[in-house]
Parts: C-alpha cells; structure tokens; sequence
C-alpha cells in the first residue's frame, strides 16, 4: 500500500537527477522528495549492462526499504535504458518512471533532419535508443556521442569550476556534433543538465538544446493522477521538512556531495547499503 503521504524516490549514479528533481518540485510543490546518488556505483555509463541492472535493482531496493516512496523516478538514461524493465519486475505494484533520451521534442525541432545525442557510452550504444530514434525520428540522421569525461566533470569537479572550464568542458561533443551538421542536440545523460547553458552558449543560436525534465516531471504527475496518488496540499508539514538526500557507500558527503546538497536543497540523511 503506498499512502499519498509518502515520499516520491528519485535516484541516479550521481548528482544528475538534481534537476530532474527540481523539474518535479516546481510541477508538484506539495510532495516530498528525497534523492539516491548511488556514489559507490558511479560512474554507470562505463559499465557493463548486467552490472547496471544489478546496481539499479539494488539502489531502489534501498530506497524501497528506507523511505516507502509512493514512486521511483530513474533520473539516469542509462540506467533507464539498461534497467527499467528489471527495476519494475523487481517492484510490482510500484509506480517507476524512466528517463529517455528526448528525441521525439529534437525531432519536432530538427530542420536539417540531423540530431545530436550525448549520453553515456553504455546509453549511446544501447538497442533502447536504437529504438527510439526508429519510433520518433525515423528520417533523421542521429549522431551519438559517448562522452565519459563530462560524465566525470560534472560529477566531481563542477561546483568550484569556472565559465571558461565548463565551456571548455562541453566544447569536444558540441564540436563533433556541429560538424556532422546537427542542429539539435539531446542532453541524453542527466549530469549534463547542469551544464545545459554552456552547451547552449558552444552551439550557438541556431542549434537546439534539448532535454527530459518537464517531459519526466509531466510523466510522474500523470502516473500519480492515474493512481490518485497526487497531493493537493502541502506534505511538508508545519515545520517544512526538507527533502532528504542518501548516498551510497560509507562516509560522510564530503564538500562536493554537501555543496550540491546545499545548492538543491536537500538535507544529508546517511548512506544506504
Ligand atoms: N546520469 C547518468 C545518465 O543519465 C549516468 C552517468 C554515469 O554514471 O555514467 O545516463
């Protein structure tokens, strides 16, 4: 039975569900949250599939254990797109939304009929993706970007970096893309939403930035319309509970996990096996 009362789980190997999770506050301002970064899992993009799925399963296993959330939102593509199917058999019953590459809105956008997709290596070179560029951009050219080290950019050393370092952070894919004539690119890993200015600012004006966070945050309310699940008024209660954030592995969240807690808003509630 999962009350209306109870938490909405959002989880991602690290810190790229954060904007997924604001996306999902400012569409449902009268939930709680509370957020997994699967830090010792980290990264995902450069793993084997069964070895994502395992993780994935295990990581909302936790979540389930600790929090009772009414849904789980898997606020990583690569996860999504290994591991959707395993995490809802795993949990019957459960609401679960996945997070996809958005190229049905690219397609929409996309006059050249040419598409940039940068993700994980494991999302780039997933059949999952295959499939959708077949469902929703049958005519357009998809050009896929693996790009690990934006991945671990993001992940450890954007807070403290400056506008130079992240421009130049995002400029080796921008590059590739442009030159294979793109003129939309999916943000298809969820850490590069933080970075969602700079790829716009690299691009330029005539290129498209596209992203899954309100189509995510859109999914999860109508699932908890579906399921009358959705709370009109505010679950917070009187002293404002903050939502909460867990982490994977031992220790404490350290200056980079603690910053960005700080900068979403989230208060540090321990480690999860
Ligand atoms: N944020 C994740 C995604 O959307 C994966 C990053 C990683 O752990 O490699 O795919």
């Amino acid at each position: 039975m999962h009350a209306l009362d109870s938490p909405i789980a959002f989880f991602d190997s690290g810190v790229g569900g954060l904007p997924y999770l604001e996306a999902a506050r400012r569409l449902l301002p009268a939930e709680r949250f509370v957020y997994l970064a699967d830090r010792a899992g980290f990264p995902y993009g450069t793993k084997a599939a069964e070895e994502v799925r395992a993780r994935a399963v295990g990581a909302v296993r936790a979540l389930v254990a600790k929090t009772g959330p009414k849904a789980v939102v898997i606020a990583c593509n690569t996860a999504t797109e290994l591991a959707v199917d395993a995490v809802r058999d795993d949990n019957p019953g459960l609401i679960v939304v996945g997070t996809v590459p958005a190229i049905k809105p690219a397609a929409a956008l996309s006059r050249a009929r040419r598409i940039g997709v940068v993700a994980t290596e494991a999302a780039v070179a997933a059949d999952y993706l295959t499939g959708l560029a077949s469902a929703w951009a049958a005519d357009c050219e998809l050009v896929r970007i693996g790009d690990a080290t934006l991945v671990e950019f993001v992940e450890r050393r954007l807070l403290g970096s400056t506008r130079d370092e992240r421009l130049r952070a995002v400029a080796p894919s921008v590059g590739a893309m442009l030159e294979r004539g793109v003129d939309a690119i999916v943000l298809g890993c969820t850490h590069f939403l933080h970075l969602s200015e700079e790829f716009a600012s690299v691009a330029g004006p005539d290129v498209a930035i596209v992203d899954s966070r309100d189509g995510v945050a859109a999914r999860l309310a109508s699932r908890l319309t579906e399921e009358g699940l959705l709370r009109t008024c505010d679950g917070r209660g009187a002293g404002g509970s903050p939502d909460r954030l867990f982490l994977t592995g031992p220790g404490d969240p350290g200056p980079v996990y603690g910053g960005f807690a700080e900068r979403f808003g989230l208060s540090w509630a321990g480690c999860l096996p």
